[in-house]
């Protein structure tokens, strides 16, 4: 992901009038080969292996922090100390209590401006969506659904990697991985479970290790979790769905809310297009917008073109150096320090249905 990002600071000048001019100057990797692709960027003027080495550097304003999820508290917790803001990878902590510690040491130290990764809603079919909820079109919402669904591992001879391993990725496995992506937009939206039921697959119990021999595989795959949203007659379901094994699915991130008098679905499998639902002269209408390539921020790439995921990655830096720069206005922001650990404590919650084969609480936050 350090290479993305890196990619999406060197296509900046794509975006129109923006308020910041982001440089890449430095690159940490542990490890010192992984340094050299870096070469390419002649902005940077530090490569190291050792980040405190970075984060002491004072010429060092904003630091992206991409690294396996068991690092996650030791290098957010470096940089909260070295007064660096940033934006930190999901799962935002391998855990609950790794997110908590996270998020209490931001709060005592309100100077770190700190978001979270989440690209995926910055499609501009996700931006349609979100916007035809906020027009209040929909009306009373019946249901809302949001996925994001991977396959690669269905092929059972993929090597092990870090992500597979509970040690390094955490339990919480496919939601650590990918449930961030899909609760950004409904707790934007206020729609803060209080309940959920959960089924956590764990399919694959082992993969070829570095030698080819089977090794354990020990985090979950799947995982389908059914939140209740709201109460009494406002009540209604929110499923989400992360998975690793959706086959036919390669990066398919969905969001579909439907209610009384309309609806919206926004899906990468068609990422040009959003159904919209509505009811015209007695009729029940689904309809089709194409989406064009504009999102948030403005581009110079002609409308009708198609958009992507590494615009995708571009809008959320845009986002979040605007934000930085208090320029980011009513522009739909990055996860908030707060949005990490309520998803925290929606995983916390179905990793206890899971045990229970019950419905839990979701903890207040
Ligand atoms: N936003 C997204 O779409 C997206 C996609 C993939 C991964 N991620 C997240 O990004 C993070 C990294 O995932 P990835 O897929 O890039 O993993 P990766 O394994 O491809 O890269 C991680 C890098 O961190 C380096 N590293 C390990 N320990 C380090 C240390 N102490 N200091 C510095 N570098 C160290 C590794 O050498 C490796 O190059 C995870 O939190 C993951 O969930 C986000």
């Amino acid at each position: 992901m350090g290479r993305e990002v890196a990619a999406a600071l060197a296509r900046w000048p794509a975006l129109d009038d923006h308020p910041v001019r982001p440089r890449l100057t430095a690159v940490c990797d542990a490890n010192a080969g992984a340094l050299a692709w870096f070469d390419r960027i002649d902005t940077v003027r530090l490569r190291t292996t050792d980040h405190r080495y970075l984060l002491a550097d004072e010429r060092i304003d904003v630091v992206y922090i991409a690294v396996p999820h068991h690092l996650h508290e030791e290098l957010y917790l470096d940089a909260i100390s070295a007064g660096k803001d940033f934006l930190g990878e999901k799962p935002f902590g391998i855990d609950l209590h790794a997110g908590e510690r996270i998020v209490r040491s931001l709060r005592n130290t309100p100077e770190v401006f700190a978001r979270c990764s989440s690209e995926m809603p910055y499609f501009p079919g996700a931006q349609l969506a979100i916007e035809t909820v906020r027009s209040g079109h929909i009306g009373k919402i019946l249901e809302v659904r949001a996925s994001f669904l991977h396959s690669s591992d269905l092929d059972v001879t993929k090597p092990i990697n870090w992500k597979r391993v509970a040690r390094f990725c955490g339990r919480l496995g496919v939601m650590g991985d990918l449930g961030i992506h899909v609760l950004h937009v409904p707790l934007r939206l206020g729609w803060v479970p209080s309940r959920v039921y959960a089924v956590l697959q764990d399919v694959v119990t082992q993969r070829p290790g570095p030698h080819g021999r089977p090794v354990p595989c020990d985090t979950i795959d799947n995982a389908t979790v059914i939140c209740s949203v709201g109460q009494g007659r406002d009540l209604f379901p929110l499923t989400i769905e992360t998975k690793r094994i959706a086959p036919g699915e390669t990066n398919t991130w969905l969001l579909r809310v439907v209610g009384m008098e309309g609806g919206a679905e926004f899906s990468t499998q068609s990422p040009k297009t959003v159904r919209r639902f509505s009811v015209r002269d007695g009729r029940q209408v689904w309809e089709r917008l194409e989406t064009g390539s504009q999102s948030v921020f403005p581009t110079v790439t002609g409308g009708i073109f198609e958009f992507g995921f590494s615009d995708a990655v571009l809008q959320m830096w845009a986002v979040f150096l605007a934000e930085r720069a208090g320029a980011l206005g009513d522009r739909f922001g990055c996860v908030t320090p707060d949005e990490a650990l309520a998803a925290h404590h929606v995983f916390d919650a179905a990793l206890r249905s899971a045990k229970s084969g019950c419905a839990e609480p979701v903890e207040v936050w």
